[in-house]
């Protein structure tokens, strides 16, 4: 038997035994549906500074220049799909497995792949958001024929996610604080877990007696801290596997 099937075994384990499963996902769950993460060499902030496209200042400073780059981004998440990843924390979910996810991710995929319930901790790019009214549309049904967007009203629409400089949304992080404080287990997935505060919550969840197992192909400053079971892969790889031995 690998190292890697023994952690599996043993995750599995955890896992069979666990009153309350939560998983916290980030980027590296969407990579394998062909979006991009923001960190690393194929990331996003290599291509584009985060302060000059992805701060809620530099949105209302420039709304022309951070649209064009919105627009790139949400054609890749409109055409992506659910992949491995998704589809076996929605079969985790269905065999009652796991309670709650709490995703940095605003593409919808773990919703589109049958998860039931998803805390978007970082807001959702399937609404727009207006800066100065503060309706929302869903985005499916925008057609965006000038840059940037407006509304009805005159004011210019935003998707509706956390920008840098911007709160939580407050219902969001309530929940996803609840969830960690409660769980016995917490998968982290994909994330490179140095935004706070969503990279805060496996620390709840640990200071309450949580095991925490974290699957990445990286370490990340949880690794050496406070994860017991480090599941060194790809999501679509080690999740299907993981889910198989439940
Ligand atoms: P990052 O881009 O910071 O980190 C992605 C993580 O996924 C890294 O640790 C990678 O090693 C890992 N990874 C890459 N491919 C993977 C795969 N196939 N399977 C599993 N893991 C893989 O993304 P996040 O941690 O989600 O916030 O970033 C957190 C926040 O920073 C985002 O929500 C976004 C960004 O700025 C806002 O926009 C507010």
């Amino acid at each position: 038997m690998s190292k890697l099937d023994l952690l599996l075994q043993q995750a599995a384990d955890a896992i069979r035994l666990a009153r309350r499963v939560v998983a916290l996902t980030g980027a590296g769950i969407s990579v394998e549906s062909g979006i991009p993460a923001f960190r690393g060499t194929q990331g996003l902030w290599e291509k584009y500074d985060p302060m000059e496209y992805a701060h809620i200042d530099a949105l209302r400073a420039h709304p022309e220049k951070v649209w064009r780059m919105l627009l790139e981004l949400h054609t890749l998440v409109r055409d992506a799909r659910p992949n491995p990843a998704h589809l076996s924390l929605a079969r985790m979910e269905k065999k009652g497995y796991l309670r709650a996810i709490i995703t940095q991710n605003i593409d919808h995929l773990h919703q589109d792949a049958g998860s039931s319930f998803v805390i978007e901790f970082h807001g959702t790019g399937h609404r727009l958001a207006c800066m100065s009214c503060g309706e929302r549309y869903p985005s499916q049904e925008m057609e965006v024929e000038e840059i940037p967007p407006r509304c009805p009203c005159g004011g210019i629409l935003k998707p509706d996610v956390v920008f840098f400089g911007e709160p939580i949304p407050w219902r969001a992080l309530i929940q996803a604080q609840e969830e960690s404080k409660h769980c016995d287990v917490m998968l982290v997935v994909g994330t490179s877990a140095v935004v706070a505060p969503a990279c805060d919550m496996p620390y709840l969840a640990k200071e309450r007696g949580a095991r925490i197992l974290e699957i990445n192909p990286e370490e990340t400053p949880l690794t050496h801290t406070i994860t017991d079971l480090f599941l060194q892969g790809s999501a679509g790889d080690i999740l299907p596997r993981l889910v198989d031995l439940l």
